[in-house]
């Protein structure tokens, strides 16, 4: 045969070869300008959740981590966030997300810190934590190895030896027969094929290895711990019921030049290593580890997980001669964006990996999805993105039953230490410091299904009973522990998702002047003479939007908003009262969820709350009881409204600053809680 002639079909081949592959494998890209991102539907059951790992958060663990920090003289994870002595607090956070979900890991290290011994105070502080999602109706979330355990179980050399397993399963069941009870949703292992590539391929994690044999040996002893740990769990007492699932990381992997076959080969190959064979041990029970060549049969992996956690972050372009080290930017495509990570964001990968893992046929939960952006610009719509695309899935038919936001707050990032920050709570950390950023009140928007309405700030009021701390200053201006007391006000409302208030400043507003909160747009509103609380609000008309929460400027509630705007939607009443019961004083009455009565001066034996001060108001109420000159709004609409209140009742304890002792009470708990 003539060469041209060969050379001519071997072309032919070449581009019906790479034609098959670019239309069997597309690169989906959306044109988001056309996308209306606000378009999601989630099923009432769906899960909102946030996600972390021991020996990022907790602080001050001793395993193979810290060892493998020492060692190679990264960043140390140090206090972390301090998780360890902060949890209830943290919790805190995690509620005023209004999600019902948290997914965390269990330090091995701190159970079984020498072999063998277990630490009871340590499985009991996890044991309480967990009592205390429960109360709080957060569903935990546990995994098992979150890619730390003990320093005697690296020493034995971990997961490359078989034998070694056996002391994992130890410690999974010992933690099936404390905490079984109450915890539903189990993760066996988190991430094994990052651990084995970051470990024994790239030697960027502990072990710091580089070695395709361990990495056979670890892969394989890991898909085989998973499915004993599996069985294990299964037949223990409470077991058939337990959700107990692998959370795989997919890595979506494109060919830099999608007409080179070069990167092809690599894109494929590497997906193989990373995503397929993974999946498909799941599936078959037969597992072929990276780089080997042959599968072989693992017991019981067929069918060992009930769900599948899916982390997704990103896709990387393939060529052969791709970096691999942390140092050099991965490729990406022009009109991608790239995070901190260096990365680029590509949500569409997102559902790219529910299809790779809908041949399973069990459901599907996103246990990781999240993005390190230090400044929070890009973070926002990174939410947006993926969850729009989890929607659609959804709508396609896709079992995708619920999503954990990686991560509640910035932590420690492994071997990029602190210079990634992940958190939908920004973290300082010098002072420990948590603060809401603005992807977590949109994050929380999507979770509770809800907006936070505006707050409007009754923040004109003079203390009389101050004596001369306040004649001429408004009691809000007032500094307590450190700040005015309108600052911790707003600190508290744009920590429960707020991004709006109106103050009204009464008729000193000069006093406000260059007033600013972080995270808050403020709007400042002057009487031009005295007018009563019921005045400044219809002086503010204008400047109300439809339904707001009112707070009084000289309290300090720091009660669930979410949970309050939520019953204030439910119960359709156009006002909705916080009502405290075990207060000492009174001056309601209320009864099947109404207050009936309401009277400041007269007190009845009848009384039975207190009116705590945060409510939500529909302005329809101002429109209709508004009256002009001086007036009082509780005095006025609360008697008149009665019957048609709904109390809402919350025991979160209340704090002002009316007299010189309440205030003195007041700056003790700022102080104790920044201690
Ligand atoms: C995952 C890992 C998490 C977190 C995240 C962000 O691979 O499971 O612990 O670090 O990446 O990079």
């Amino acid at each position: 045969m003539e060469w041209w002639l060969l050379a001519c079909i071997a072309l032919c081949l070449y581009l019906i070869l790479i034609l098959f592959l670019h239309y069997r494998t597309p690169e989906t890209h959306i044109d988001w300008s056309t996308i209306e991102l606000q378009d999601v539907h989630f099923p009432e059951s769906f899960a909102w959740g946030v996600a972390t790992a021991s020996h990022q958060i907790e602080g001050r663990n001793t395993n193979n981590w810290s060892q493998f920090e020492d060692t190679k003289d990264l960043q140390r994870s140090g206090d972390a966030c301090d998780h360890w002595n902060r949890w209830k607090t943290d919790f805190d956070l995690i509620e005023n997300l209004g999600v019902n979900h948290y997914r965390f890991s269990l330090e091995w290290s701190r159970i079984e810190s020498v072999e063998g011994v277990w630490d009871d105070s340590a499985i009991e502080q996890y044991s309480n934590m967990i009592d205390n999602l429960i109360s709080r109706n957060i569903e935990p979330m546990v995994t098992l190895h979150h890619f730390s355990h003990p320093t005697w179980f690296e020493d034995k050399g971990g997961f490359a030896n078989a034998e070694n397993v056996d002391y994992w399963i130890r410690f999974s069941e010992k933690m099936y027969s404390e905490l079984g009870d109450r915890v539903k949703w189990w993760c066996t292992i988190n991430e094994p094929a990052v651990f084995t590539s970051m470990g024994y391929v790239l030697g960027e994690f502990p072990p710091g290895k580089r070695s395709f044999k361990l990495t056979r040996a670890v892969a394989r002893n890991m898909m085989m711990a998973h499915a004993r740990c599996y069985r294990a769990l299964k037949s223990m007492p409470g077991g058939e019921s337990a959700q107990i699932g692998l959370v795989k990381n997919i890595n979506i992997f494109d060919p830099y030049r999608r007409w080179n076959l070069l990167h092809w080969f690599q894109a494929k190959l590497l997906d193989e290593m990373f995503n397929r064979c993974w999946i498909r041990g799941l599936e078959t029970g037969k597992f072929r580890a990276p780089s080997s060549l042959l599968s072989s049969k693992i017991d019981g992996l067929k069918n060992s997980s009930d769900f599948i956690g899916v982390n997704y972050y990103t896709h990387l372009l393939t060529t052969p001669f791709m970096p691999t080290t942390v140092e050099i930017d991965p490729l990406i495509r022009p009109w991608e964006t790239r995070t901190d990570f260096r990365y680029p964001m590509y949500a569409e990968g997102l559902h790219r990996s529910f299809h790779m893992v809908k041949s399973l046929n069990i459901p599907i939960y996103v246990t990781e999805n999240g993005v390190a952006d230090d400044d929070d610009d890009l973070r926002p719509e990174h939410i947006r993105r993926h969850l729009w695309l989890t929607s659609k899935a959804i709508e396609e038919g896709l079992d995708i039953r619920g999503f954990y936001h990686w991560s509640l707050m910035d932590n420690f990032e492994w071997a990029e230490g602190y210079t990634q920050r992940f958190g939908l709570y920004h973290v300082n950390y010098d002072t420990q410091e948590r603060t809401l950023k603005e992807s977590g009140k949109l994050y929380a928007d999507y979770a509770t299904g809800t907006v936070m309405p505006q707050v409007v700030i009754l923040a004109g009021g003079l203390g009389t009973r101050l004596g001369e701390l306040s004649k001429t200053i408004p009691k809000s201006l007032i500094s307590v522990s450190g700040k005015p007391m309108l600052s911790h006000i707003l600190e508290w409302a744009a920590g429960q998702g707020c991004r709006r208030a109106v103050i009204l400043t009464g008729h000193l507003g000069e006093q406000f002047e260059g007033f600013k909160h972080e995270g808050m747009d403020l709007t400042f509103v002057q009487e031009s003479e005295q007018m009563g609380t019921g005045g400044a609000l219809l002086n503010a008309i204008d400047y109300l939007e439809d339904e707001f929460i009112l707070l009084w400027g000289d309290d300090y509630h720091p009660v669930n908003y979410r949970r309050l705007y939520a019953a204030h939607k439910e119960h359709g009443q156009s006002l909705t009262m916080t009502v405290i019961q075990s207060d000492q004083l009174v001056n309601l009455r209320h009864e099947n969820g109404n207050v009936v009565e309401y009277s400041k001066s007269e007190i009845s034996d009848t009384f039975n709350g207190y009116e705590a001060g945060t409510s939500v108001v529909n302005k329809s109420v101002l429109v209709s009881f508004g009256k002009s000159k001086i007036w009082s709004w509780e005095e006025t609409v609360y008697p008149q409204l009665s019957g048609k209140i709904h109390a809402h009742i919350d025991e979160t304890p209340f704090w002002d600053m009316g007299t010189p002792e309440r205030l003195e009470r007041l700056e003790e708990f700022f102080d104790n809680r920044r201690s």
